[in-house]
């Protein structure tokens, strides 16, 4: 099936710059679908953990990642039949989704599967190589970005709201890293794509950065480039 007519927003950036959040809302408002495609690293991650998964086995792990039996509904994300919504957020398997996510065989195996959530009317495309490498004709590509400080402070709150404990100094500490990570790896690096717009939410409110995604993508659509 040629998808090529099908709008994309890619929304790129690091780890808790909130383009997860942006990204949701603006989907919701457009009516488009919604790919997470960190949680697509994060389901191979978990299912690594539970199968004790030598993580220098790249090809292991790719396999693993091309036989990920998993669903999005809503909110909610499956592994096989089991929500595995809250376990794939927790602090352990974002580290290993970091990881493995450096291998290119896992980034091949995971490739048709994100080519798959084209669909009409739309897709909201959020992760770090949504307009570099998985849909680099997208008509509006976005660079979500925010201070480390930002960062770590949002990633507490939300931590200490849901009743984790948080130590600000580990969370400055552990986004560095992954960061570091995340934007040093040869494959697919974290860094904005060819004609994104670098958006820097330090000083914004979530509100604020879905009006300037959707205000890029009307203007879009006025000179009929959608
Ligand atoms: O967005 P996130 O924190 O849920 O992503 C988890 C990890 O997956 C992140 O550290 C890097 C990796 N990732 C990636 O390499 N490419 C993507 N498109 C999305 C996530």
């Amino acid at each position: 099936m040629n998808t090529a007519h099908i709008p994309v927003i890619t929304i790129d950036g690091p780890t808790a710059s909130g383009k997860g959040t942006v990204s949701h809302i603006v989907a919701q408002k457009l009516g488009f679908h919604y790919l997470d495609s960190g949680a697509l690293y994060r389901l191979t991650a978990l299912s690594a953990l539970r199968k004790g998964a030598d993580p220098g086995d790249e090809h292991a792990l790719a396999k693993l990642a091309r036989d990920l039996h998993c669903s999005f509904s809503g909110e909610h994300i499956f592994l096989g039949q089991e929500d595995v919504s809250a376990a794939i957020r927790a602090e352990e398997v974002g580290n290993t989704a970091s990881k493995i996510a450096a291998l290119p065989a896992v980034r091949q195996a995971l490739y048709s599967l994100q080519l798959d959530f084209r669909r009409a009317p739309g897709l909201v495309a959020d992760g770090r190589d949504m307009g570099s490498v998985i849909f680099p004709h997208a008509p509006l590509k976005v660079f979500l970005t925010a201070s480390v400080e930002a960062r770590a402070e949002r990633r507490y709150k939300q931590l200490i709201g849901k009743g984790f404990p948080a130590n600000m100094a580990d969370l400055l500490k552990d986004l560095q890293e992954r960061d570091d990570r995340d934007t040093n790896r040869k494959v697919a690096p974290l860094k904005p794509a060819e004609g994104a717009y670098v958006l820097d939410t330090s000083a914004m409110t979530v509100d604020e950065a879905v009006g300037q995604v959707l205000g890029w993508y009307a203007a879009l659509k006025k000179q009929h480039a959608v």
